[in-house]
């Protein structure tokens, strides 16, 4: 796969990779096409050596409504489990820089899924989460039930999930599930500052501190604080570490060299 893309548009910014979804008529709807795409642009931004951090967008109107129920709405239980076209999402778990949401408008079902699978979202006044999917005779399928009731706590996430509760953007601020609320004529200039800043910072120890607060969700607490302190003690191996240490006591910025 490579660009250009049918469903999204790509952009370097800096040192950040901007992805932001283009299907504003379906409310970037998330068909398999666009999935793929997504998925193809992290990896391609993941690999790439002069970008440090990846900001995936929608428009004001809509991050993304949710998979395309006009695609599925023909599938059988075994169609859908062999053509297993949400399981391309978890392709996002593989990413090891940065990723930030911008969100303005419709964040729902997959889409809410999708911003979760971020590292931090940066939300317009105008956004809206939700699981809707309890209207469509289904659930969440795309890890909404696990990462919301790990953000926000099994009480609200079981209402989210079993009664279509949707948060405002400063109630998603207050129950922990996003980073920061902004006016909406600023929401994608303030995640890509968020991203800029974080990706002049040193490139290990980013990919690192990123592994072990994700490992925060993922293993018992003795297993992610071992994994933490030898990810912590493998940093002294790199040069960036000695430079980082050594700027700070000279009183100057550090030059990263990311090895
Ligand atoms: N899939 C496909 N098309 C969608 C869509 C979706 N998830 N969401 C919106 N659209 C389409 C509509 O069908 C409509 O297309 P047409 O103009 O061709 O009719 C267009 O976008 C505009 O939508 P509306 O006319 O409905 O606009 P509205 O302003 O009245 O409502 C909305 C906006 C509240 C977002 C509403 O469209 C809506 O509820 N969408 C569905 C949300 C949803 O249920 N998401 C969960 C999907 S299932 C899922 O995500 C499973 C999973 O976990 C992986």
């Amino acid at each position: 796969m490579t660009p250009p893309y049918e469903t999204i548009l790509i952009e370097d910014i800096g040192r950040v990779g901007l992805i932001r979804f283009n299907r504003p008529k379906a409310f970037n709807a998330l068909n398999s096409t666009m999935i793929a795409e997504i998925m193809d642009a992290l990896e391609a931004y993941d690999r790439h050596p002069d970008i440090g951090a990846i900001v995936l967008t929608g428009n004001e109107r809509a991050f993304a409504a949710g998979a395309d129920i006009k695609e599925m709405a023909s599938e059988s239980a075994v169609s859908i489990l062999q053509r297993d076209h949400i399981s391309t999402f978890d392709r996002i778990m593989h990413i090891r820089k940065p990723v930030i949401a911008a969100v303005s408008g419709w964040c729902l079902g997959g889409g809410n899924e999708l911003a979760m699978s971020c590292d931090m979202i940066v939300a317009s006044e105008s956004a809206l989460f939700g699981q809707p999917e309890i209207n469509l005779g289904v659930i969440p399928g795309a890890g909404g039930t696990q990462r919301l009731t790990r953000a926000i706590g099994k009480a609200l996430a079981m209402e989210m999930v079993l009664n279509d509760r949707r948060l405002t953007a400063e109630e998603a601020l207050r129950f922990g599930l996003i980073n920061h609320v902004v006016p909406v004529e600023r929401y994608l200039e303030e995640a890509l500052a968020l991203a800029q800043s974080i990706a002049e910072r040193a490139p290990l120890a980013l990919r690192f501190g990123k592994e072990a607060v994700n490992h925060a969700f993922e293993s018992f607490l003795s297993d992610g604080l071992a994994d933490e302190r030898r990810a912590f003690y493998f940093c002294f191996a790199s040069e960036d570490q000695k430079e980082g240490m050594q700027a700070f006591m000279e009183k100057r910025n550090p030059a990263w060299k990311g090895r």
